[in-house]
């Protein structure tokens, strides 16, 4: 129980890897705020939780508006009185080649995947600097270390969240709050189910370990960078994805 007395954040934890670091956090002690645009989907993860006896609340919030962003976190601190860790892992994916890609398909993945991670960060880190103390882990993925056809806007969206990281990580390093990201590989998830079984296959045969990884693999990762063992650790990415990318 690493995290007894921490109070943890993950938005976009309604389903798939928010759900799985959440649960995670909450076995290692940490109160847990579960924050998902899908609102009604937040409040049964949350009730779930609730049954097996951990302190946690739902918040309904789009990450892409500044005010949800802030509301968020001030709903947060007036629970449980302080926030210890932030995870910025909402995410979405508008597919499409580049040449064809609407502008809308780019704001809209950029909003949510960057803009978001940003303002949840901003809104969090305020409250740390005055805590002296905080963890903030935001959820890239190796698409944006290597790109991908079709995905133009989601790896730029992902590139840019390490950007963030990095120059968010300089800001805090003196304040005790530590910034990192996880870049995972290809993770079995709803954001993963919609590929065609042979595409999923092909991908399999092109990772080092021929699977998939599994949401479970990436809240380990996520638990490692929240802990005190990672209190040295800052602007670091670590990929979690059976070795695609070794860099
Ligand atoms: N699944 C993968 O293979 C994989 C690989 C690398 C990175 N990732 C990243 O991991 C994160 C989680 O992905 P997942 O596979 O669990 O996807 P998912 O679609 O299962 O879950 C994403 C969650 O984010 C929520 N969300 C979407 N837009 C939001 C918004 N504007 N505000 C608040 N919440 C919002 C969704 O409702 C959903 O609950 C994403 O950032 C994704 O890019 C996933």
């Amino acid at each position: 129980m690493t995290l007894t007395g921490k109070t943890a954040l993950i938005t976009g934890s309604a389903r798939g890897i928010g759900k799985a670091i959440a649960e995670r956090l909450a076995a290692d002690g940490a109160k847990i705020v579960i924050s998902d645009i899908m609102a009604d989907a937040a409040e049964t993860t949350a009730e779930e939780l609730r049954s097996r006896g951990v302190e946690v609340i739902a918040v309904a919030a789009n990450v892409a508006s500044r005010d949800d962003a802030i509301r968020l976190v001030e709903t947060a601190v007036a629970k449980f009185s302080r926030l210890d860790i932030v995870v910025n892992n909402a995410g979405i994916t508008r597919d499409g080649l580049m040449v064809r890609m609407s502008e809308q398909d780019w704001d809209s993945v950029i909003n949510v995947n960057l803009k978001g991670a940003f303002l949840v960060t901003q809104a969090a880190a305020k409250l740390m600097m005055k805590q002296r103390s905080g963890r903030i882990v935001n959820i890239s993925s190796v698409v944006g270390r290597m790109g991908n056809a079709g995905q133009t806007n989601y790896a730029a969206s992902k590139a840019g969240l390490i950007g963030l990281t990095r120059a968010a990580a300089k800001e805090l390093a003196t304040r005790g709050v530590t910034v990192n990201a996880i870049a995972p590989g290809f993770i079995q998830t709803a954001m993963t189910d919609q590929m065609p079984e042979a595409a999923r296959e092909r991908l399999s045969e092109a990772i080092p370990m021929k699977r998939l990884g599994t949401s479970e693999d990436v809240a380990a990762a996520v638990a490692f960078l929240v802990s005190e063992d990672a209190s040295y650790v800052t602007g670091q990415v670590i990929g979690v994805d059976g070795g695609l990318l070794m860099s």
